[in-house]
């Protein structure tokens, strides 16, 4: 019977991949469908074969799940973007002096639906998760595992082990339309576009009902420690013998100008695919020279992506608002007459900054024209002055704070204006107790803007450490709080305390420090009282840290109301330190060390990591605090002569190696 079952598995297999993938069908679907019923029926009979990889599995599950949170083995990042042949030529030169040997690129469609990474292993697929924050994704293999395209079990041989490989889940135009219908039908909400659709698909809670959409899967990248070929596009060729579906129009380009010939021809051609695509990726084909150039922060050095310019549509601009944000920057936004654009009504964009509207001279009752690309907020970026009349009034840029009447200022080189009256000014206030419950802070998820709005009013917060001293019977007089809801909101206060000290960092909303420099600093200096007494020159050492965030760094923490507020979280039982590492050994204590160059037995990133989990400070610029230079092959002469001239000790991988003791 084993042996029917497995038989059957195979042939459905082949014949999936040969509808799915190939679109060339062997077999009438009529037979496909009596090959799956005796399938079905054997299983049932025979439970102990069961296997989620089988082909029957891929009808999906009518029981909810929960998306489990798991940690990518490598972070999943996104592509820096460019809109011009000017950005592509720099890319391109980057690339060159960063490799200083010959090279070709790959390019590939962008496109655009929502990533996904698939990890394999002995030919079965094991777990496929979102992008999520890209240092974690859900789990979502059981919603995959519908996607008819997604090989579970591979087909050939000579596939690694274990490995990752990572693509784009999309609705094709053809499906994205007839779900829109059904749904229309239905009297439910429609998805403004293809990529809305697929991300929400992945997300659904029954998988069955994810088995019913149309959804297709192109994949455009393997990972892993034994991939077959060193060439990126022959690991995708191979993954296509494996049953991936790949794309066909992915192609080598031996120079610059033949990845213009790539854009120019699917800039024009990507009307008739059947599919939407936002761009073009280009990249390193050679896998160990992508290991060379390595990561920025965000983004591979060995990758760019080219985006085609955004749609535009011309409308009236009704008003100008101005809106204040919780540092103080003012942001104008113009008010438009209702106007259909790439897939959504747009009734509002943005105007950036006061230069722009001058710039633009822009009139209220202009005729505009307004431009969208991707998820990006619309923007105004041109006026027709043709039809204006003489006595529309001009777009003014305010002075004073629309919320607390204080003078505008505006620092120098910077192009938004301020409120300066940062502890006074109520929407700034409100706006740095909301950035700090959010999802990417505190995630303190009970309570919105208009809870903080309604707990501020009332006066019963005026700082982030005052929502700790919360107390139920606070809160239970307030509009529309149920008991219920009072609950909610006190205990997730209360749970928020254990969340970890960078995101902690990120939410105190110090200027410039984003998520992942906080995430940077903590590494660095582990507590906030470490924190707050480093100096400029140890800030500057932290990866990706300049001059703008080390000074505003110390800004923070030499305000008396910082450190005030920062007593009060202390009090309160919130984490001031980086939860502890499991330390290899302290063998690199106290040292600051940077790698540079190609190693032999680590990648950027294992580097990093080995160096920190032996106690030492991973840097990546030198200067006089840094103890060693890790210099590995073709190293950057300029670097290598700043180490001699600082004096600073040139080790090699061995030596390295030799004072971990292994
Ligand atoms: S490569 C480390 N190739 O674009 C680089 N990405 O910002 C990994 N995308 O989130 C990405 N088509 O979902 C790559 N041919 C392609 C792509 C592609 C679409 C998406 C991907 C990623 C985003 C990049």
């Amino acid at each position: 019977m084993e042996e029917r079952i497995e038989k059957l598995r195979k042939a459905l297999n082949h014949h999936n991949y040969q509808y799915y993938v190939l679109s060339a069908p062997e077999i009438s679907d009529f037979e496909y469908d009596t090959l799956m019923a005796e399938l079905i029926q054997l299983e049932k009979e025979h439970p102990v074969f069961f296997d989620p990889n089988s082909p029957s599995q891929r009808v999906g599950n009518d029981s909810n799940q929960n998306f489990l949170q798991v940690k990518h083995k490598y972070p999943m990042l996104s592509l820096g973007n460019t809109y011009n042949e000017a950005d592509i030529r720099e890319f391109d030169q980057r690339v060159s002096k960063g490799l200083n040997a010959p090279y070709q690129y790959v390019c590939e469609l962008k496109y655009d639906g929502a990533s996904i990474s698939l990890t394999y292993e002995n030919g079965r697929l094991k777990y496929a998760l979102t992008r999520g924050d890209g240092e974690q994704g859900d789990d979502v293999t059981n919603n995959v595992r519908t996607i008819k395209s997604i090989p579970l079990t591979l087909a050939g041989t000579g596939f690694p082990k274990q490995f990752e490989i990572r693509g784009e889940v999309f609705l094709p135009h053809k499906g994205f339309k007839q779900l829109n219908q059904e749904r229309d039908e239905a009297g439910e909400n429609l998805f403004a576009n293809p990529r809305n659709a697929a991300s929400g698909s992945l997300k659904i809670q029954n998988s069955a009902l994810v088995a019913k959409r149309p959804l297709d899967c192109y994949l455009y990248y393997l990972l892993g420690e034994e991939l077959p070929s060193d060439s990126h596009f022959e690991n995708l060729q191979y993954g296509k013998a494996w049953g991936f579906k790949i794309p066909e129009e992915n192609k080598i380009c031996k120079n610059i100008d033949e990845v213009f010939a790539f854009i120019t021809r699917w800039d024009k051609d990507r009307k008739d695919l059947p599919f939407d695509i936002d761009g073009i990726v280009i990249k390193v084909d050679s896998i160990s020279q992508q290991r060379e150039l390595g990561f920025t922060a965000k983004s591979p050095r060995w990758a760019i992506s080219y985006k085609f310019k955004a749609e535009q549509a011309v409308t009236r601009l009704k008003g100008v608002d101005f809106q204040v944000g919780r540092t103080g920057a003012i942001t104008p936004v113009a008010n438009l007459e209702p106007v259909f654009l790439a897939g959504t009504t747009v009734k509002r964009a943005s105007l950036h900054n006061a230069d722009i509207i001058s710039m633009l001279d822009l009139h209220l009752n202009d005729m505009v024209l307004v431009e969208k690309g991707g998820e990006i907020i619309p923007k105004i970026v041109g006026v027709k002055t043709e039809g204006r009349l003489p006595e529309s009034e001009r777009v003014r840029f305010i002075s004073h704070c629309p919320e607390c009447a204080t003078e505008l200022v505006r620092n120098e080189g910077e192009a938004a204006y301020y409120c300066p009256n940062e502890k006074g000014c109520p929407t700034q206030i409100k706006g740095k107790i909301v950035h700090f419950i959010s999802r990417k802070a505190m995630n303190i998820d009970s309570l919105g803007e208009e809870t903080i709005e309604l707990l501020y009013s009332n006066q019963l917060i005026k700082n982030v450490a005052d929502l700790y001293g919360l107390i139920k019977e606070q809160l239970l007089p307030l509009e529309r709080m149920a008991d219920k809801s009072a609950s909610n909101i006190i205990n997730s206060i209360q749970q928020s305390k254990s969340v970890p000290f960078e995101r902690l960092l990120f939410g105190l909303g110090i200027r410039h420090v984003g998520a992942t420099m906080a995430k940077n600093l903590a590494k660095a200096f582990g507590n906030m009282e470490a924190l707050g007494r480093a100096t400029y020159e140890e800030l500057i050492q932290v990866e990706e840290i300049g001059d703008k965030i080390a000074s505003s760094v110390l800004t923070y923490f030499s305000d008396t109301e910082s450190i005030n507020l920062l007593t009060k979280l202390k009090h309160h039982g919130l984490q001031f330190e980086m939860e502890k590492q499991e330390l290899l050994s302290t063998k690199l204590a106290g040292l600051s060390i940077i790698a540079s160059g190609k190693l032999q037995h680590f990648s950027r990133e294992e580097i990093k990591s080995v160096i920190e989990a032996n106690g030492g400070k991973a840097v990546s610029s030198i200067s006089k605090l840094t103890d060693y230079l890790l210099a590995g092959e073709n190293i950057g002469p300029n670097k290598l002569k700043k180490a001699t001239d600082l004096g600073i000790p040139v080790i090699t991988e061995e030596e390295f190696i030799k004072m971990l003791g292994s």
